[in-house]
């Protein structure tokens, strides 16, 4: 598969390590950074490049990382076309694909352990979507409210 990976500091090693096991099952990894790791970073830097890359079909599938998972998720999710889950549990790793058509999985860098981590891309990467007429019929009612021109929630500064 053509598995694209990304990640801010705090998913940095977490990343180095999938990016070597992707690797080593013959996947075909595009690393989207941080190539260094820099606690100034910023995960949007790295997680939008990989989530319009997954929108355009440049990739099978992505995979985010930050410190939580939570960032990550939040940027990726706001690319159009990009199905991304947080994932904490193996079994929503698998059915989000199966049933929501999940194409980017985001982990938590310092929620889970390296071989943790590695089940979830796994469970991940070897799940198909079902393409079951409920599941379709939720998808569209997803992806309508995508550029629906709803108003746009602002960010307060405290
Ligand atoms: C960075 O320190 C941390 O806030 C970030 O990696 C992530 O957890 C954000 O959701």
């Amino acid at each position: 598969m053509k598995v694209g990976i990304a990640a801010d500091h705090g998913g940095f090693e977490m990343k180095q390590q999938l990016v070597e096991k992707l690797q080593a099952k013959n996947h075909e990894v595009k690393d989207f950074g941080a190539y260094e790791l820099s606690a100034d970073d910023d995960y949007p830097d790295f997680i939008i490049p990989l989530s319009k890359a997954v929108a355009r079909g440049a990739l099978d599938r992505g995979i985010v990382i930050c410190g939580s998972g939570v960032g990550a998720s939040v940027a990726a999710n706001k690319i159009p076309g990009v199905r991304c889950g947080l994932c904490h549990d193996h079994f929503s790793s698998r059915q989000g694909v199966e049933d929501d058509d999940m194409n980017v999985l985001c982990l938590g860098g310092r929620v889970m352990g390296p071989a943790v981590a590695w089940d979830h891309v796994e469970a991940f990467l070897c799940a198909t979507f079902s393409g079951a007429e409920r599941h379709l019929r939720r998808l569209e009612k997803v992806a309508a409210l995508e550029n629906d021109g709803l108003p746009q929630r602002k960010i307060k500064k405290q």
